[in-house]
């Protein structure tokens, strides 16, 4: 495990963007794994400036994302395939056709499942998978219990997950979905190079907890000690219980 102290969120965004950056260089035609939620979007954002200044060229890499909630459809603004469109991908010179996630609107779980560890298999594997990290250490959607043996599968959210989710739902979590498809931690675990990021002090707790206490289940992202090339990017907020 490498772990990179950036001084602040944008620090841990230039950094984390470099990583992702260099992947791109040195194979322009790398299968990408990417992640949603708030840490990453200074990330994202990075990677569009330097495209703009015509640094990075995305035309060949494939991505493939962690999860999306079964229910939805693309074009729901909850959508993270909306989301990864609005911060990302309608940003860069990335193939449509390259872009993938779970179908959220294949309500059959063991298909769709099926489905998405095929196109996986199909793309070569993940070269670099970036993840985020929830504040009971979960991955993806790899809540506390997840089994680590698990690929691609349909998860019910924890109450914790969907309490945390609302404010994307306008504050009601009666309008969060119940269940999402996830990369499973087996999925996870053969990527090539695996890159987490965490900012803030509310996550402090739980950086320490995954990278620097035992590898458990109830800790999913702890798995990631096992990993063979994990980078752990996180600012001086996220390191200060270390
Ligand atoms: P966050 O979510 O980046 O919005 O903190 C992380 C996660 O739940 O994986």
């Amino acid at each position: 495990m490498k772990i990179i102290r950036a001084t602040d969120y944008k620090d841990m965004s230039r950094k984390a963007a470099n990583i992702i950056s260099a992947q791109v260089i040195m194979k322009p035609n790398c299968v990408l794994g990417l992640a949603t939620g708030s840490t990453p979007v200074g990330i994202y954002e990075q990677l569009i400036d330097w495209y703009n200044k015509g640094d990075l060229d995305f035309s060949e890499v494939t991505s493939v994302n962690l999860d999306e909630y079964r229910g939805l459809r693309r074009e729901d603004p909850q959508s993270y395939w909306h989301f990864m469109h609005e911060h990302f991908f309608d940003h860069i010179n990335i193939d449509p056709d390259r872009i993938n996630l779970p179908d959220g609107t294949n309500l059959d779980a063991e298909e769709e499942c099926r489905r998405y560890d095929d196109i996986i298999h199909a793309v070569g594997g993940v070269d670099l998978q970036l993840l985020g990290i929830g504040h009971d250490g979960h991955i993806g959607f790899n809540e506390p219990g997840a089994a680590f043996e698990l690929g691609t599968h349909c998860v019910d959210l924890k109450p914790e997950t969907i309490e945390a989710n609302k404010r994307f739902f306008d504050g009601n979590e009666d309008l969060v979905p119940k269940q999402a498809y996830t990369m499973g931690i087996k999925t996870i675990m053969q990527a090539r190079k695996v890159l987490l990021v965490a900012n803030g002090k509310d996550k402090a707790p739980i950086v320490k907890q995954a990278f620097f206490g035992p590898v458990t289940p109830e800790v999913p992202a702890s798995i990631l000690q096992m990993h063979p090339d994990f980078t752990l990017v996180c600012d001086a907020d996220a390191l200060s219980l270390l």
